[in-house]
């Protein structure tokens, strides 16, 4: 995109729903009228939802939701981060992109987003359907040296919690999480996170983290649900056009993960991860290799392991890489 259209798509983003005047624009920009008027047709030509207002000048609709940095940087609080983030069309998974990215040298807080994805992976891998234009992909590159959590399960659960309070500053929901790496809606999945490791191989060291995140965002239509998934799987909003756009939501979990906040605090991260888990106290099935068992989630233990008393009352403490856990009457 050449830079006048960018910076044009950002003032635009930047008042979604309200008319800025072209002569304000080529103002800002230093560039002519008519430079402005040609950037604005390319953007109309690229599926931005634009109307131009006699007398008041141009006006980005509120139901455009098309991803972009441009989109997403007038919502960071750090306008620096918009330059390290990349926006596809399409990948075949944003975790397998920002794992090649990580092993060619990249920033800390390195986005790579996708509107959808053709092969998007979630845990034990398995499949996570990721159809267009209703969803966030997206994946983080982070430097270990620069988190305050060492370990994945804590990383995924820091994740869970930032995740969860993005999602409350654009709507009225009350996410919940789902040891270890869901989040629910109103009983239904709304979230996933699949956190992995780059090694170098010669230290044997975790060199890079690459946290994914695939969430619903609208309501896909019918067609685009595979039926084995319509019971189980929600959207943040349940309608096709929400209040906001995908682009302020990445912003909002952007600016939690990359930007150092209260929850940094280990403690303070986990009582909020346990303050939002719907199985603490209550039963569960959990799978650990072919073997299922009954019990009761008692408690989440400072690794982010879950601890469960089950029925012959032994007490276990699970880790989350080697089972699932899924609540059960
Ligand atoms: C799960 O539910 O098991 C985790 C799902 C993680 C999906 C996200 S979508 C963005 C990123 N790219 C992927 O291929 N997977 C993660």
């Amino acid at each position: 995109m050449s830079h006048t259209k960018e910076r044009i798509l950002e003032l635009l983003e930047g008042s979604r729903g309200q008319s800025v005047s072209g002569q304000s624009i080529a103002d800002k920009l230093q560039v002519s009228r008519n430079a402005v008027w040609k950037a604005i047709k390319e953007l109309e030509n690229d599926g931005y939802a634009i109307t131009a207002v006699s007398n008041k000048g141009y006006c980005l609709s509120k139901d455009n939701d098309i991803l972009s940095a441009a989109g997403i940087l007038p919502y960071l609080v750090n306008e620096e981060y918009a330059r390290q983030i990349f926006v596809h069309e399409c990948l075949d998974s944003t975790n397998q992109m920002a794992k090649e990215m990580a092993l060619s040298g990249v920033a800390h807080g390195t986005v790579v987003i996708a509107d959808h994805q053709t092969s998007g992976k979630g845990r034990y891998g398995r499949p996570f359907h990721s159809p267009s234009g209703t969803g966030i992909y997206m994946s983080l590159i982070l430097d270990p040296a620069q988190l305050q959590f060492d370990t994945p399960t804590l990383i995924t659960a820091s994740t869970a919690v930032s995740v969860c309070e993005s999602i409350e500053a654009i709507s009225d929901k009350r996410p919940l999480i789902k040891w270890v790496n869901d989040i629910f809606i109103d009983g239904k999945k709304i979230c996933g996170i699949l956190t992995e490791g780059v090694m170098d191989f010669e230290s044997g060291t975790t060199q890079w983290i690459v946290v994914g995140i695939g969430i619903n965002f609208n309501r896909p239509s019918d067609e685009d649900v595979p039926d084995d998934l319509r019971e189980i799987v929600g959207t943040i909003f349940a309608d096709t056009v929400s209040p906001t756009s995908r682009n302020h939501l990445i912003a909002e979990i952007v600016n939690r993960i990359v930007c150092p906040d209260e929850h940094d605090d280990e403690k303070e991260m986990l009582a909020e991860y346990k303050r939002r888990m719907f199985m603490l106290n209550e039963r569960v099935l959990v799978t650990q290799a072919n073997e299922q068992f009954e019990a009761t989630a008692l408690d989440v233990d400072s690794a982010g392991q879950l601890i469960v008393r089950a029925d012959d009352g032994e007490v276990l403490t699970l880790s989350a890489g080697e089972v699932s856990v899924r609540p059960h009457m």
